[in-house]
C-alpha cells in the first residue's frame, strides 16, 4: 500500500519534472519571448497548465518575464534540478539539503526504486566518505547517489566503482581539457590532489546483486584546497566556476555509455591507462593491516596487486591507499 502511494506520487513528479523539460527547452531554444499559445500547441497542453508549470519553474529560481508578448526565460538558478537533466529527469530526486544522500538512496531501495534513480543534494549535512570517514558537503559541490541493479555477479561489483571513476575522469578530461587520473581503488585525482571520491553500498545475495547505490562527490565550486592541502576543486583548477549541471549531465552519460563495459576487459584497459597508481611504489591500508609493495596491475575483480621488495605478489581488495613514490 506504501509503495503504491510512492509509486503513483513519483509518477505525477516525474510526470511535472517530464513538461518542465520541454517547456525549458523551448524557452532556452527560442531565446525570445514566446508566446502561451504557441507554447500549448508545441507542447500538447492547455494554456493553464503552460501557466501553471511556468510557475512551478519561478518557484524553483528560473526568472521567467511574462509580458503580452508572451514567456522569455531569463535566468536559470544553479541548481541540480530533475528538470535539467534530460532523459533522466523522471528518476532524479533532488534535495537543497540532506543528510546524505547514501541514507535516502537507501530507503528508496527499500521501497523499490528502479535502476538509475539518482538521489541529488545541494548540501549534506552528514555526508559521508570511505571508511567511516566524514565527506564535507558544502554547497558548490556536487552529492548524488546512482542506484544501480546490475544483473553481474557479486563477484564484479567492484568494477561498479572502476566504471565510476572512469566516467568522471573522462568527463573532466572532455569537458575541460584537465589531466585527470585515478587512484585505486576509486578516487579522481587532478595533479596529484582529489577532486572526487566514491562511496559504494551494495546488497547482494550469493550469485545476485540486489542493488548498488554508488554515491559520488565532485569537489566542483568548492574552495577546497583551503582546509585539505591533498584536495583540489575544478574551481580551483580552471580559476573560474563550472556549470555544475552540464558537467553532471556528462558524467551521467559517461556513466550510461561505460555500464555496458562492465564485464567486459575495456573498462579495466580503460582504467589501467587513467591510472596514477600503477608502477608506483604504494602502502595499502587494510582492515588487517598494511601491505608495501609496487603496485603493477589491477585483476579482473578490480583487486591491486602489488610485488613487494622479495618479489612477493599480493593482492588488496579494498583499503586506502597511499602513493609512496
Ligand atoms: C570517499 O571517501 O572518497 C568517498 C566520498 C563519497 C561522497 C559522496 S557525496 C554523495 C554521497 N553521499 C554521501 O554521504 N557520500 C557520497
Amino acid at each position: 500500500m506504501l509503495t503504491d502511494v510512492f509509486n503513483l506520487v513519483n509518477l505525477v513528479a516525474s510526470e511535472v519534472n517530464q513538461m518542465k523539460v520541454k517547456i525549458l527547452k523551448v524557452l532556452r531554444e527560442s531565446g525570445d519571448y514566446i508566446s502561451g499559445q504557441v507554447l500549448s500547441k508545441k507542447l500538447g497542453i492547455s494554456r493553464v497548465s503552460v501557466w501553471k508549470h511556468i510557475r512551478n519553474l519561478k518557484e524553483d529560481g528560473y526568472v521567467i518575464e511574462s509580458s503580452a508578448k508572451g514567456y522569455q526565460l531569463v535566468f536559470s538558478p544553479d541548481l541540480l534540478l530533475p528538470c535539467e537533466f534530460p532523459g533522466w529527469e523522471q528518476k532524479v530526486h533532488h534535495f537543497r539539503e540532506t543528510r546524505s544522500t547514501m541514507s535516502v538512496a537507501k530507503e528508496l531501495v527499500v521501497k523499490g526504486a528502479q535502476e538509475k534513480t539518482i538521489v541529488i543534494a545541494e548540501s549534506q549535512t552528514h555526508g559521508r566518505g570511505r571508511l567511516g570517514r566524514e565527506w564535507i558537503s558544502p554547497r558548490g559541490g556536487i552529492y548524488f547517489t546512482l542506484i544501480l541493479r546490475p544483473r553481474i555477479s557479486p563477484m564484479y561489483a567492484p568494477r561498479l566503482n572502476l566504471m565510476a571513476s572512469v566516467a568522471v575522469a573522462r568527463a573532466i578530461r572532455s569537458r575541460y581539457g584537465l589531466k585527470a587520473e585515478l587512484k585505486w581503488p576509486n578516487d579522481v585525482l587532478i595533479r596529484g590532489k582529489k577532486v572526487c571520491g566514491i562511496l559504494a553500498e551494495m546488497g547482494a545475495e550469493t550469485d545476485v546483486i540486489n542493488f548498488v547505490n554508488l554515491g559520488i562527490g565532485i569537489n566542483a565550486n568548492t574552495s577546497v584546497s583551503q582546509h585539505e592541502k591533498r584536495a583540489t576543486s575544478l574551481k580551483e583548477e580552471l580559476g573560474k566556476e563550472v556549470s555544475r549541471k552540464e558537467f553532471l549531465n556528462s558524467v551521467l552519460k559517461e556513466i550510461d555509455e561505460g555500464q555496458p563495459l562492465l564485464t567486459k576487459g575495456d573498462l579495466l584497459e580503460e582504467w589501467r591507462s587513467l591510472s596514477a597508481t600503477l608502477g608506483r611504489d604504494v602502502r595499502i591500508l587494510t582492515l588487517g593491516g598494511e601491505i608495501i609493495g609496487q603496485a603493477i596491475d589491477i585483476d579482473s575483480t578490480g583487486a591491486l596487486i602489488l610485488r613487494s621488495e622479495d618479489g612477493t605478489l599480493n593482492s588488496a581488495i579494498a583499503g586506502d591507499c597511499i602513493h609512496l613514490s
